[in-house]
């Protein structure tokens, strides 16, 4: 039976250890995938690129970059979401133009709204564009985390890494893109003792502030 969302992020933990003989098929790694891209944004703008890496080799010499964590490679899957650097005018005239090809609009419809966020966008720093693009891959990150989920995959998301040192190994930097937050993704290994832990939450009553 399908579980709901509750059901699914309550079976989800933090992986420790992944099965590495198991490999999610494409299809499965292409539906969290695209939740992620189906996540709302700030204005839409989707800021980020999912980097897909399912080549062991690759994923081996993140580890020593990510503090020696080894979910970092020991997974069928480890997505990288980098935030763009190269948020400009050229970005999000992009952005707009795809709007209007999109929803049938005229040329020119969304010119109001292009000036808006010009305006926003331009009024930051290049390092505060870096950390608004980062705070919208989070929201993918969720996303996919919750999909993920849903599709009884395992995953286990990252932050403790050294964005330098991955943007240099991954080549980002030459690609407009700093990595975010690291998303593993496979299957629990049944000798995984952290799948017994009882889920550390706050009470509904102590997160919650009503007013
Ligand atoms: C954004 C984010 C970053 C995280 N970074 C790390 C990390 O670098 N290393 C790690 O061991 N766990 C990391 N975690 C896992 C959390 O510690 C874990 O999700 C949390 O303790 C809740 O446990 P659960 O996922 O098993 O429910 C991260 C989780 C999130 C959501």
């Amino acid at each position: 039976m399908t579980k709901t969302l509750n059901e699914a992020l309550s079976w989800r933990y933090a992986v420790n250890q992944f099965d590495t003989e198991k490999i999610i098929p494409e299809a499965t790694v292409t539906a969290i995938l695209e939740a992620g891209n189906l996540m709302p944004t700030a204005y839409g703008l989707q800021p980020f690129t999912f980097v897909v890496i399912s080549d062991p080799t690759i994923k081996e010499s993140l580890v020593e970059h990510a503090y020696g964590q080894t979910p970092v490679a020991q997974n069928s899957h480890l997505i990288v979401i980098a935030a763009r650097t190269d948020i400009d005018e050229s970005f999000i005239a992009e952005f707009t133009a795809r709007i209007e090809s999109t929803r049938g609009l005229s040329s020119g419809s969304t010119d109001e709204y292009k000036a808006i966020m010009v305006r926003d966008i331009g009024s930051r720093t290049s390092e505060e564009r870096i950390v608004w693009a980062k705070r919208q891959a989070f929201l993918a990150l969720g996303g996919m985390m919750a999909a993920a989920s849903m599709l009884e995959v395992d995953n286990h998301a990252l932050e403790g890494f050294n964005p330098t040192a991955f943007d240099g190994v991954l080549g980002l930097k030459e690609k407009n893109l700093t990595a975010g937050v690291l998303l593993a993704l496979g299957y629990r290994k049944e000798t995984d003792e952290s799948q017994h832990y009882a889920k550390v939450r706050r009470s509904l009553d102590d997160i919650i502030l009503r007013m």
